[in-house]
């Protein structure tokens, strides 16, 4: 049923997406995210992995998704990039290696689905999904991320450990980042549906006991250091600052390798002009908290549909965006993967929707320059047609 004059109602952040167990999403907030780790036995009753061992090995075969196996052979580890061709991973060992693959949303929309349970944290926070399928003792080792991590154990069975040790020293002369020392405080074992979160800094090792899927969730949060570099990036694009430095009273030289002290007053003058307003910060937020990873491209569909049956199709079927796709609003603003978008006319309740639950049942009653984006949106692959229903 589609109200008058919004876009349809659904399941979305606004009508709460529920914690994936007994407790409440506020609850989970208050008490762990970010302090403590929780392990929720039974998170997904009767889970069903995204993606089966053969898909994620296809996937690490793939050029378009980022992959990398970790072998451990005694006190030895080894970390070797993908993608990597059927026959590198139908060689492996019986044991002892584990083969992750990155931004898995991107390319399931089971995965993607999957991440949508966790869509009680803002989409802003959202790192990737990461996938691990490991043979018995296959292990990344023990290690500190910097990340919040939702660890789903999909079919199998690993043991994880915890400790919250303050000693973060990594083994020295790896490309891997493994703890020198790492003293175990709590351990468990998981079994499919069970889920384990940890916050920034906690360190853990886990350790698949028998042939298993990991579904990591990763969330970002961006240091101040990157917040800054990517803000001076946008001023020197944003940034309009008239003025050139002129020097009509200069005279001649005799230590000419030294800066002018002119000049350098005048660099430092120019300097405490630049000024932002809280709009340009604004802005930039919605650019940087939304920009896609460096790798990600969108795949326009072969043929872009002319408008009367891209809306016929998108009203019997709905949108959904494409998995790399960052669609963020803050205070009226949107923003789509590191653009701010134009929206025209009466769009803004139907962007927020999209936005906030990354789908749409349909596009009935939404205005026409809604329509329109929407249809740019296909053309370029940013949102697709969603499944075909039958009812
Ligand atoms: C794994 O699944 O093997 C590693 C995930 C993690 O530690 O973040
Ligand atoms: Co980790």
């Amino acid at each position: 049923m589609v109200r008058k004059g919004g876009p349809a109602s659904g399941r979305n952040s606004a009508d709460g997406v529920r914690f994936p167990g007994p407790m409440t999403a506020a609850r989970f907030l208050r008490t762990h995210w970010q302090k403590r780790p929780l392990l929720v036995r039974g998170a997904f009753p009767g889970f069903a992995d995204p993606l089966d061992a053969r898909e994620v090995l296809a996937l690490a075969s793939s050029p378009d998704a980022e992959s990398r196996v970790v072998r451990k052979a005694g006190r030895h580890w080894s970390l070797v990039h993908g993608p990597f061709t059927r026959a590198d991973l139908a060689r492996r060992p019986r044991r002892d290696w584990t083969v992750l693959v990155q931004d898995v949303n991107h390319f399931s929309d089971r995965a993607a689905a999957l991440l949508a349970r966790f869509s009680f944290i803002p989409h802003a926070r959202v790192d990737d999904m990461m996938v691990s399928y490991a043979v018995p003792g296959g292990t990344v080792g023990p290690h500190v991320d910097s990340y919040d991590v939702f660890l789903v154990q999909g079919r199998g069975t690993r043991r994880w450990k915890v400790s919250r040790q303050r000693d973060l020293a990594f083994v020295p002369g790896l490309d891997l980042k493994v703890l020198a020392r790492f003293e175990p405080e709590e351990e468990w074992l998981l079994e499919a549906g069970d889920m384990l979160y940890l916050p920034p800094g906690v360190a853990h090792y886990g350790i698949a006991e028998t042939e298993c899927l990991t579904w990591s969730v990763g969330f970002r949060a961006p240091s101040d250091a990157e917040i800054a570099a990517a803000f001076l990036d946008h001023l020197g694009e944003t940034l309009a600052l008239p003025g050139r430095y002129a020097d009509p009273g200069l005279r001649p030289s005799r230590t000419p390798g030294r800066i002018p002290d002119d000049l350098v007053a005048h660099i430092a003058r120019t300097l405490a002009r630049i000024r932002w307003r809280p709009r340009e910060a604004l802005e930039f937020a919605g650019r940087f908290l939304s920009e896609p990873k460096a790798h990600v491209y969108f795949k326009p569909p072969a043929r872009a549909l002319p408008k009367a049956r891209f809306e016929q199709a998108a009203g019997r079927r709905g949108l959904v965006l494409d998995g790399r796709t960052r669609l963020l609003h803050a205070h009226g603003k949107f923003f789509v993967n590191g653009e701010t978008v134009e929206a025209r006319g009466d769009c803004a309740a139907w962007l927020r929707k999209l936005a906030d639950s990354r789908t749409l049942e349909t596009l009935a009653g939404a205005p026409s320059a809604f329509r329109d984006l929407a249809r740019d949106w296909h053309a370029r692959g940013l949102l697709h047609l969603g499944e075909e229903t039958t009812s």
